[in-house]
């Protein structure tokens, strides 16, 4: 593992194996929830590839994010779509359900929504 990954949650979650699988799990789940689904498009793969590069430079591993498609942005990123308290909620709990699903130890998963927690509601736009 490279040097500058030491001691990030990046590493502490299992580096990108993991990261893909918590990507893997999440957007099924986004998908079929009813407040989620409608606004994402029926190829989900390349949303699932870009969440993969985001949440790995989130996390503090590779840029790959920001090497590809700049300075994240992310709040103007998600502005074309309405997001609501109610939909930041349900992302959350899609993504608690997927942290679970990967088996992370439950101090760990909690730390990891929590550091989400702050980005989804500053998305809030709606
Ligand atoms: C608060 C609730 C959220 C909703 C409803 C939401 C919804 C969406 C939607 C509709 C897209 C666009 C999909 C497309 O390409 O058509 C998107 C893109 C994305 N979202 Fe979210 N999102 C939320 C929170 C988050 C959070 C908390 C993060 C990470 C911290 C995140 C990371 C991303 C990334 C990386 C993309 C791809 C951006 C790009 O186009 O380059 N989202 N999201």
């Amino acid at each position: 593992m490279p040097e500058e990954t030491h001691g990030t949650f990046y590493e502490a979650m299992g580096g990108a194996e993991t990261i893909r699988r918590i990507v893997e799990a999440f957007y099924p789940k986004v998908q079929a929830h009813p407040l989620l689904g409608p606004l994402f498009p029926e190829d989900i793969r390349p949303v699932m590839e870009k969440q993969y590069m985001f949440l790995s430079q989130f996390f503090g591993g590779p840029p790959l994010y920001s090497e590809r498609y700049g300075h994240p942005m992310m709040r103007a990123r998600h502005l074309p779509f309405p997001i609501t308290k109610e939909r930041a909620e349900a992302w959350l709990g899609c993504m608690k359900q997927a942290l679970e699903e990967t088996g992370m130890e439950p101090s760990l998963r909690d730390a990891v929504l929590e550091r989400l927690r702050g980005p989804a509601y500053h998305f809030v736009n709606s």
